[in-house]
């Protein structure tokens, strides 16, 4: 409820093709809700399920090569709530090539105007670390539809360079890098960690309160702050 006693409302609406963005959007919804946040939620659905890992190397490259250009991935229509009025919509999803996933770019074309015309739109990023043109070109997508592109929330993988670039390749391409005798010493695990699953529940609850007290979303101090 807002102080004047109206429930707030947030649609998020996120893709995760293995599962990040996924697991960090439900502790941030989570969060939202603690905060007493009315939350729909709505995953993207590619009307080709896209199978996670992709089990060789020739088609992770590919697919590194198609999402370079943008290629779009057909997906499901939307359920009607998603059109319904959202003090907040958070569009989460990972780097792809350095920009949006072949989802995203798909919803953008064909229902950004409809969805985010007027509307506080926050982006939401799960990425190995390379995000910042990724978010540039989102802000600038949705600004064009008539969103007001609010803040960001961003998440990298903890694991350090050089061996977070190899590890995530391999583990796309659906090999073991963390029970490899050589990387696995530096490359523990694929993904996110439980401390950056905690920060985005914090993170739902510190959005939530911002929204239930109409506190200005662009001066939140959210990741990377
Ligand atoms: C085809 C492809 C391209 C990627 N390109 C980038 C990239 O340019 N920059 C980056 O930081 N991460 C990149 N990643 C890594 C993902 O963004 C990262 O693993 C993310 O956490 C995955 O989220 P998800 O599990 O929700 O799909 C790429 C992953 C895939 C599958």
């Amino acid at each position: 409820m807002t102080d004047t006693g109206r429930a707030v409302r947030v649609l998020l609406l996120y893709y995760s093709f293995s599962g990040q963005a996924s697991g960090l959007v439900h502790r941030l919804a989570n969060g939202l809700t603690s905060a007493g946040v009315e939350v729909a939620m709505e995953r993207l659905h590619p009307e080709v399920p896209l199978r996670f890992p992709l089990g060789s190397i020739p088609r992770t490259l590919r697919m590194m090569f198609t999402s370079f250009l943008r290629w779009r991935v057909e997906i499901a229509p939307l359920p009607a709530v998603c059109f319904d009025s959202h003090d907040l919509i958070i569009l989460a999803g990972p780097t792809w090539s350095y920009s949006p996933s072949g989802p995203v770019l798909r919803l953008l074309d064909r229902d950004g105007r409809q969805l985010f015309a007027g509307r506080q739109v926050l982006p939401f990023i799960s990425c190995r670390r390379y995000w910042r043109y990724h978010f540039f070109y989102l802000k600038h997508r949705l600004t064009a539809c008539g969103a007001f592109v609010v803040n960001r929330i961003v998440f990298t993988h903890p694991s350090p360079e050089p061996v977070l670039t190899l590890g995530v390749f391999l583990k796309i391409a659906g090999r073991n890098p963390e029970k490899s005798r050589l990387l696995g010493k530096w490359y523990h695990k694929y993904g996110h960690s439980q401390q950056q699953l905690q920060e985005a529940e914090r993170i739902g609850g510190l959005l939530g309160d911002s929204l239930r007290t109409g506190q200005d979303l662009a001066g939140l101090a959210l990741p990377p702050a």
